[in-house]
């Protein structure tokens, strides 16, 4: 699996100035650690993560770290201590660096030296956080399994915010479609369908070839889209309308909105979020 993590963060500015996007908290662990441990319920035993220069936080979080480890059992919190070995154990990582953010697609590209004679490769945004069972990624893999083509994630769309996405044109009746076609950040009135393409892939190596000569395409990045575009009219491409949800962290906005979610539902720090703002609520009346 690829985990493409070599953004520069600007909608996220300042916060994400020196603290890569990834590796802010959501609930107690970094945005990136939800995806891993998503792969991992997925199947995945591997993991290429893509960081760029001074991003170097992302292997400090996964690398094994014994002191700490120590240290922490002989203050008899051996609880977190094993919660730290985990961190480390959870599949077998290796990092890329991408030299410049280019976009997505080149971000897939540095990594494929690592994935090559894989028979397909997962691919993993780390910056939306998937809520709901089965595993998104291992959703995608099923259908993978069956169709044996490039498998996207897509979830509809409400019309003023499908310029943020790629899209999909489709045929068939769902949940799994052919993908005819996908456009980038279309403008509304020239969106195929309400079908949005979401942070999970699964891409034959087709695609990674393809990326080799893809050029830089919307905002001036080399995008994944372009190269999934070119196989889709070979019937090469499906999409599954997925169940469950994606939550983004991309944005103050959207990382606020999804940490109270996830607060709220957990057994421990809900409660005290819930009195929390019920002070606050009182404060200001
Ligand atoms: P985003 O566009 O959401 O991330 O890319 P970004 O570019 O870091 O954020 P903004 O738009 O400037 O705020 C989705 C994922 O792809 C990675 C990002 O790190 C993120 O995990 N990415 C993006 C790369 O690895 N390299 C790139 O050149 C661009």
């Amino acid at each position: 699996m690829v985990v493409p993590a070599g953004g520069l963060g600007t909608r996220f500015l300042p916060a994400t100035k020196a603290m890569p996007k990834e590796m802010v908290p959501v609930g107690n662990r970094p945005s990136i650690q939800w995806g891993i441990e998503e792969a991992v319920a997925s199947g995945i035993k591997r993991a290429v993560i893509v960081t760029a220069p001074g991003k170097e936080l992302i292997k400090a979080h996964f690398a094994p770290d014994p002191g700490l480890e120590a240290t922490l059992r002989r203050r008899g919190a051996d609880d977190l201590a094993e919660r730290v070995r985990e961190i480390s154990r959870l599949c077998q990582m290796e990092f890329v660096e991408q030299p410049e953010p280019l976009g997505l697609g080149h971000a897939v590209w540095c990594a494929a030296p690592h994935v090559r004679g894989e028979e397909a490769v997962g691919v993993m945004l780390p910056d939306d956080l998937f809520a709901g069972s089965p595993p998104l990624l291992g959703q995608l893999i099923d259908v993978y399994q069956k169709e044996g083509c490039t498998v996207l994630a897509l979830r509809r769309c409400a019309k003023e915010a499908i310029s943020r996405y790629g899209v999909a044109a489709v045929e068939g009746e769902g949940p799994v479609f052919r993908v005819l076609d996908v456009v980038e950040k279309p403008a509304p009135e020239d969106a195929p369908s309400d079908l949005a393409l979401m942070g999970r892939y699964v891409l034959t190596p087709e695609v990674i070839a393809e990326l080799e000569t893809t050029s830089a395409g919307a905002g001036g990045e080399i995008q994944l889209t372009d190269a999934i575009r070119c196989l889709a009219p070979r019937g090469a491409v499906v999409g599954l309308e997925f169940t469950g949800r994606l939550l983004d962290v991309g944005t103050l906005e959207s990382w606020l909105s999804t940490n109270a979610e996830i607060v709220w539902r957990d057994p421990e720090l809900g409660p005290m979020l819930r009195s929390r703002i019920q002070e606050l609520e009182l404060e200001q009346a």
